[in-house]
């Protein structure tokens, strides 16, 4: 075995993984410790690969059972065959993570194949074996948040991972959380003819994103047939059987609750199947952080500074384990700046350039300030928004629900913030990032050319409302 090299990646997700394939392109002699049977990490394995194929094969059931007569196709008895839904999702995983295989062969990247310990600055432990580096990458990725009181079992009651497997529909699902995980994975289930109750411990759904955007879905997601049952935490799981009762309060109970000494509108909630999505948490388990001196943050996450290097020279970490939206491409980025940078090269992120899509249907995306952030920040905006029913290619796809919103300095226009209810609108909202990667104001986009008939039409007449002149409103 090869036991000196440039640098080890400890983890082979989309960081670690992107992270190992610039160094070596930067001709760096790399490789990459991972303990799973798998390459890519959570995101090829067990999240936004899977989750996808789930989601798109659902949608495809729903719209073959209700949608198409719209459009005129008649089709008779629509059912499901779940065991082939998961084989085209296995499938798909299985693809992915053997590409990425494939691509540390061409790059001649040492997969190390186990647990990885960190046992010194330029040493990392991989079952008995010592290998020595000049540099280390930590790219551990995070791992589920767990409920008190509600335990994972991975059968009733389950994480992300569980509920990409189940084998039959569930009669009723609980989700708890009202988050990405939970709109997704609840959406893919409720197609698929479960009932759906989403149990949010805040007054809204997707509490992170423009509060705009949240009224939006919880109207669109009822409509659909989601139970939603906000402003409510669940307190303890039973299991019996196949049923598990759940305990749940008003997540701010009432004064008057409070003056009885109760915690206010208590109930039980019965499911066959219940995914916990409450968030995730960074991982660094068994890593030896604290031998070597590597610090943590208030929230677990490794400290890094603007070169992704942690307290210990030459001990660098990317992705979900430190600070910033636990997403697959933001992991990707920090990955090739990162390996950019160890090469001497300079690099950087916009961090408010980051897109953020929830693929339900409608998808929804963003990019930079949400109105909430800017009103707090006080800064002055102006507001572009264009509805979808207004939008001949829409009407087309019989896909109207939703609208593009645009804010921008009231004083530039500079875009400063994207928001978007609509169908395709994650592959929308790309327009909108390069257009704040690139400093552009909604005056540039609306004097850019856009085909017609697309839906990218509303991204152009959001940035004309911005100065008040849409054309087809
Ligand atoms: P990870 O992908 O978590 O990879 C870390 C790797 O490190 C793992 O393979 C792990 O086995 C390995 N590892 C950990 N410790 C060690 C050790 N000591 N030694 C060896 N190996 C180790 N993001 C999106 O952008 N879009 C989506 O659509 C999306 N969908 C998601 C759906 C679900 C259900 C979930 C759970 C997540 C989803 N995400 C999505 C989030 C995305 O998966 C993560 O942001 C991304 O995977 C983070 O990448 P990473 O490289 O930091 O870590
Ligand atoms: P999340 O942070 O998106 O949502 C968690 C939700 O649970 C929040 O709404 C929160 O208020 C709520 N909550 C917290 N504690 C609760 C409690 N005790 N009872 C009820 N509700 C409670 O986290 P989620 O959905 O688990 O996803 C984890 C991460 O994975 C996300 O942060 C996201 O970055 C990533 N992800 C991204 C996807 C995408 O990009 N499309 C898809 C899936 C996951």
């Amino acid at each position: 075995m090869e036991n000196s090299f440039d640098l080890v990646v400890i983890g082979a997700g989309p960081g670690g993984y992107v992270a190992a394939i610039r160094a070596a392109q930067l001709g760096m002699k790399v490789a990459v410790v991972e303990k799973s049977e798998k390459l890519g990490g959570t995101c090829l394995n067990v999240g936004c690969i899977p989750s996808k194929a789930l989601l798109t094969s659902s949608e495809k059931y729903l719209e073959a059972l209700k949608h198409l007569g719209t459009h005129g196709v008649r089709v008779g008895n629509v059912s499901l065959d779940l065991p082939a839904m998961m084989a085209h999702k296995d499938k798909v995983v299985k693809d992915n993570t053997a590409g990425i295989e494939f691509l540390f062969k061409k790059h001649k990247i040492t997969w190390l194949k186990g647990k990885g310990r960190i046992t010194g600055a330029n040493e990392v432990t991989v079952g008995n074996d010592k290998v020595q580096t000049r540099k280390i990458l930590i790219a551990t990725g995070s791992d589920v948040m767990p409920l008190p009181g509600v335990g994972v079992d991975e059968k009733r009651i389950v994480s992300s991972t569980g509920a990409l497997v189940f084998n039959e529909v569930p009669k009723h699902l609980v989700v708890i959380g009202g988050g990405v995980i939970g709109l997704e994975l609840g959406s893919v289930w409720m197609r698929l003819g479960a009932q759906v109750t989403v149990v949010e411990f805040l007054d809204r759904v997707l509490p992170g994103m423009d509060g705009e955007i949240s009224v939006t879905m919880k109207k669109i997601l009822e409509k659909q047939g989601m139970k939603l049952k906000l402003s409510t935490k669940v307190t303890g799981a039973e299991a019996r059987g196949e049923a598990v009762k759940l305990s749940l309060e008003a997540a701010a109970p009432s004064p008057e609750a409070l003056a009885k000494g109760e915690g206010g509108n208590n109930e039980t909630l019965e499911a066959d199947r219940v995914l916990v999505s409450i968030g995730r948490r960074p991982y660094t388990e068994g890593l030896g952080l604290e031998s070597v001196g590597v610090k943590l943050d208030s929230k677990g996450r490794i400290e890094t500074d603007a070169h992704f290097q942690s307290s210990v020279a030459g001990i660098y970490a990317i992705g979900d384990v430190i600070a910033g939206p636990m997403l697959a491409h933001k992991a990707e980025d920090e990955g090739v700046v990162c390996a950019e940078i160890m090469a001497g090269q300079s690099g950087h992120i916009n961090y408010d350039a980051i897109p953020n899509v929830v693929y339900t249907e409608p998808e929804v995306a963003s990019v930079g300030k949400t109105e909430e952030e800017l009103r707090s920040a006080g800064v002055e905006y102006k507001t572009g928004k264009f509805p979808f029913t207004a939008n001949g290619r829409a009407r087309a796809l019989a896909a109207t629900e939703g609208f593009v919103k645009i804010l921008a300095d009231a004083r530039t226009g500079r875009v400063l913030g994207c928001h978007i209810v609509g169908h395709e609108a994650g592959t929308l909202i790309a327009e909108l990032a390069l257009g704040i990667e690139f400093g552009a104001s909604a005056e540039d986009i609306a004097r850019t050319c856009h085909a017609h008939p697309t839906l990218n039409e509303a991204v152009k007449e959001a940035a004309l409302a911005v100065d008040n002149r849409p054309i087809h409103i």
